[in-house]
């Protein structure tokens, strides 16, 4: 890995979205990291200090290889996404047996595949494979579901820390023996929860000592992981609740997927999915809940009002969630969202490619897909559409805020995690001809067009993770 990790100052272009609604470009600008690779200034063409600034950093950049990056007249920076919600073990799966329904595929496909992480060199290999994968389309943070094996878990935290990919796992719970294979689940209610103390220990001894060799360790932590509620037993989802309250830990699950997850708690409990979720202390500002999209309006003010995240999965939807995630009529709400790619029920690392669906989906929410249906009675009755900025928002700054952590956007106190797209490659021109200028348009053309091509470097906490031949 290259491992350039001394750079001081940018200049060049950049793209973001520190609120949610509209983009911003920095047009010219010059960002200044701390030793921790975090910024600390930016300066704007046109400020005061501009000129003299500039030319310190390329000073330092003359004195210091490697400290100053200045951007061609091509390139843009973005910030680094951040992914929401990922299988890891279920990279290898990307893309198969998607015709299959949810409890299909996860019983056939997906668990014996997940069986394989009890192979702690195997799940290093697909951790890394993926975390390399992820950081080449410009994700630079990640939650992550591992498996239920704790040296398999332990094994991808392992594997993104030395890909120098922030990252966020858990060891998967999923204890009931009525619900589960006796092949891969936990042995009992005890050991599912002694296993994810112990995970948890093991995972932030890691970030400790990796921040203690590297100021720009880009960050290790651990999340408490009940699967979904069908897969666990009350006993392992009490414990959960009370093993993240007393630690003050993530929390990530599904919740609300499809009409059959959403079904399962109704006939056991006689509550929602997410009453249930909230009933085991499962839902909270740290609790980060994939899918979400048959939401009641009760379920939406319960998020609302616990601080609870929705990680919109936008292309593993359009297979496994029978319905579009209603994103405007619960941002509305007041409920915090951010975007995820679900490896592998969704088939894209990419998030350009679930920003794109996302927008495309929000749409066919509103107007409806069939047209055999009176087009009054087509579409959802309210307006469910977003724009690619806010799906952009979602896939950074609104991912960053979901896991309380300082990325996602180019502001003093943020990491320096960026992508540099190079919107000039050869069968990947994003430039289109010059004639649409103005910064929406080239935004629009970046999100809507850029190849993993076009993205030819990625730094993670100011260190260069990816950088193209
Ligand atoms: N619900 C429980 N487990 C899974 C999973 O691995 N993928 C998806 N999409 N939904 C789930
Ligand atoms: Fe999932």
């Amino acid at each position: 890995m290259t491992t350039i990790a001394n750079l001081k100052a940018v200049l060049g272009s950049f793209f973001h979205t520190p609120t949610y609604g509209a983009f911003e470009l920095l047009e010219h600008a010059l960002v200044e990291l701390d030793d921790a690779g975090t910024i600390c200034r930016i300066t704007r063409a046109g400020d005061a200090d501009f000129e003299q600034r500039v030319a310190a950093a390329r000073a330092a950049g003359a004195a210091e290889p490697g400290a100053y990056l200045e951007l061609g007249a091509n390139e843009v920076a973005l910030p680094g996404f951040v992914d929401l919600h990922v299988h890891a073990p279920q990279w290898p799966q990307a893309g198969v047996a998607l015709d299959e329904p949810l409890n299909v595929w996860l019983d056939e496909r997906t668990f014996p595949l997940e069986a394989r992480f009890a192979d702690a060199e195997f799940a290093y290999a697909v951790g890394h494979d993926l975390a390399r994968t992820f950081l080449s389309r410009g994700t630079t943070t990640v939650l992550y579901f591992a498996s239920a094996h704790l040296d398999g878990s332990f094994a991808v935290s392992r594997a993104c820390a030395d890909a120098g990919q922030r990252a966020i796992v858990g060891k998967v719970v999923m204890d009931d023996p009525a619900a589960n294979h006796d092949f891969y689940r936990d042995a009992t209610p005890d050991q599912a929860l002694a296993d994810t103390e112990t995970f948890l220990d093991r995972v932030a001894a890691l970030d400790a000592a990796r921040r203690a060799d590297d100021p720009r360790f880009a960050g290790a932590f651990g999340a408490v992981t009940p699967r979904f509620i069908p897969s666990c037993t009350d006993e392992a989802l009490a414990g959960l609740g009370e093993i993240a309250r007393t630690r003050n830990a993530y929390i990530q699950s599904h919740c609300n997927e499809g009409e059959w997850e959403h079904s399962v708690a109704i006939e056991r409990f006689g509550k929602t999915d997410a009453e249930a979720l909230a009933s085991f202390g499962l839902l909270g500002p740290k609790s980060i809940m994939a899918h979400c999209t048959f939401m009641s309006e009760g379920d939406t003010r319960l998020f609302a009002e616990t601080g609870t995240v929705v990680a919109h999965c936008p292309i593993s939807n359009a297979y496994f969630a029978n319905s579009a995630c209603p994103v405007r009529r619960m941002h509305e709400a007041g409920v915090r969202i951010g975007l995820g790619t679900d490896i592998s029920g969704g088939f894209s690392p990419s998030m350009y490619d679930n920003i794109r669906q996302a927008v495309m989906a929000s749409r066919m929410l509103e107007e409806g897909v069939d047209a055999l249906v009176d087009a009054t009675r087509r579409g959802a009755g309210y307006p469910a559409r977003i724009s690619a900025p806010e799906a952009l928002y979602l896939a950074t700054k609104g991912g960053a805020e979901a896991l309380g952590l300082p990325t996602g956007s180019f502001e003093v106190g943020r990491a320096f995690d960026a992508q540099i797209i190079d919107t000039r490659r050869a069968f990947a021109d994003l430039t289109g001809f010059g004639i649409f200028n103005e910064p929406a348009d080239r935004l629009a053309r970046i999100l809507y067009l850029a190849t993993p091509d076009n993205i030819r470097q990625v730094w993670c906490q100011g260190k260069l993770v990816i950088e193209r031949a």
